[in-house]
């Protein structure tokens, strides 16, 4: 056993679930304490249980089991920021930087390093954190695959699948009824998901941020396929598409959160304008939370195990403040600064968006 660099970590899930982070705990715990004899304590609910002191021990046999399930043994949350952390209820709820508390809790259990499962917003609050002095690691999750300096984020295969089984179905039902049928995934402000649920799914029109579209090209995809006497069209809209000169669509602001705006509502809308247009009678389902719930796929039960792995490594190696990754096939790492500086969108040029356009979809352009 090499002889590693700190003694003791912490763990904690930050930000939206999503399918592999049981998986990336099971990883980072095994190989912390079996390949490293480094213990492991897991803050509950994320930021919050490092503010208010909650966590417990994870021991080999605590994370024994858990590689299959969805969800996050040690819970999550995504408005608690250190930063600017929420005191007291209702009228009387102010905001306060607890993030001295915050280390200071994690120091008194014996903490050397932190390392924090998120996306953009958990890994931006552990590199303040770092810059404060609390040694810390990201490990990059997500459904939506927004993360810079990694080429995928755990948690993206599993919710590419569950909505590609769902426009599968929803499919069979639009052809029965011969109706436009339109799906909107999540994917907060960029179109990964909907790209890929679109081309896995045979989209007829898919619609991402990242290609703002015109309704009028979206009726004429459909009345296109009306005429070759496909009756029924299937319309993917990832939820932060927007028209070409209009905004985004959103369903509520949550207060306190460090991103409080919640994407939702444009599949309902391009279906009332795709049928008044077009006379022909159309539908939406709105996936939500369904594409971050249940069991992680084999793929990302093994890239969240690389990666938990990876941060055992670079904690014993006393190697901080960055970023585990996957690119080009290769586990390797990039600073905390580079990983939340901006988001991954997808190119308009993509290949993949070539290759849907090249099998008939339409991007509403
Ligand atoms: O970032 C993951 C994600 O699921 C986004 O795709 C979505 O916009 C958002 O989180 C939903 O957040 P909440 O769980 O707060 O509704």
């Amino acid at each position: 056993m090499p002889d590693p660099r700190v003694r003791r970590i912490g763990l904690l899930t930050g930000g939206g679930d999503c399918p592999g982070l049981n998986a990336a705990i099971r990883a980072v715990v095994k190989a912390a304490v079996h390949d490293y004899g480094i213990s492991v304590a897991g803050f509950h609910d994320g930021f919050a249980g490092l503010v208010e002191n909650r966590a417990r021990e994870l021991s080999y046999n605590d994370v024994s089991g858990i590689l299959t399930c969805g969800g996050t043994i040690l819970g999550t949350s995504n408005t608690a920021d250190p930063f600017r952390y929420r005191v007291g209820k209702g009228r009387r709820a102010a905001w306060r930087d607890l993030s001295a508390r915050a280390i200071r809790n994690a120091r008194r259990r014996g903490i050397e390093a932190l390392v924090c499962m998120g996306g953009d917003g958990t890994l931006t609050i552990a590199r303040r954190l770092a810059a404060q002095g609390l040694p810390c690691i990201g490990i990059p999750k997500t459904i939506d695959n927004d993360l810079r300096e990694t080429d995928v984020t755990f948690g993206f295969d599993s919710a590419v699948e569950t909505a590609t089984e769902a426009i599968d179905r929803l499919r069979t039902t639009a052809e029965s009824h011969h109706r436009v049928m339109v799906v909107e995934v999540m994917g907060r402000y960029v179109g990964w998901l909907g790209l890929f649920a679109g081309i896995a799914g045979g989209g007829d029109v898919i619609l991402i941020p990242e290609i703002p579209y015109r309704v009028e090209a979206v009726c004429d995809a459909v009345r296109k396929r009306s005429r070759r006497g496909r009756r029924y069209s299937i319309v993917v809209v990832s939820e932060g598409a927007m028209p070409r000169g209009g905004g985004r669509t959103v369903d509520r602001v949550v207060d306190g959160s460090p991103d409080p705006v919640r994407l939702g509502g444009i599949g309902k809308e391009i279906a009332r304008q795709v049928e008044t247009r077009t006379g022909i009678e159309a539908r939406v389902a709105v996936l939500g939370h369904l594409q971050r719930g249940g069991q992680p796929t084999a793929f990302d039960r093994v890239l969240a195990t690389r990666l938990g792995t990876e941060a055992a490594r670079l904690a014993a190696g006393g190697i901080f403040g960055r970023m585990v990754a996957v690119r080009g096939g290769g586990v390797t790492s990039a600073t905390l600064a580079k990983a939340t500086a901006g988001l991954k969108r997808v190119p308009p040029g993509h290949p993949l968006v070539r290759a849907a356009r090249a099998m008939g979809a339409s991007f509403g352009i």
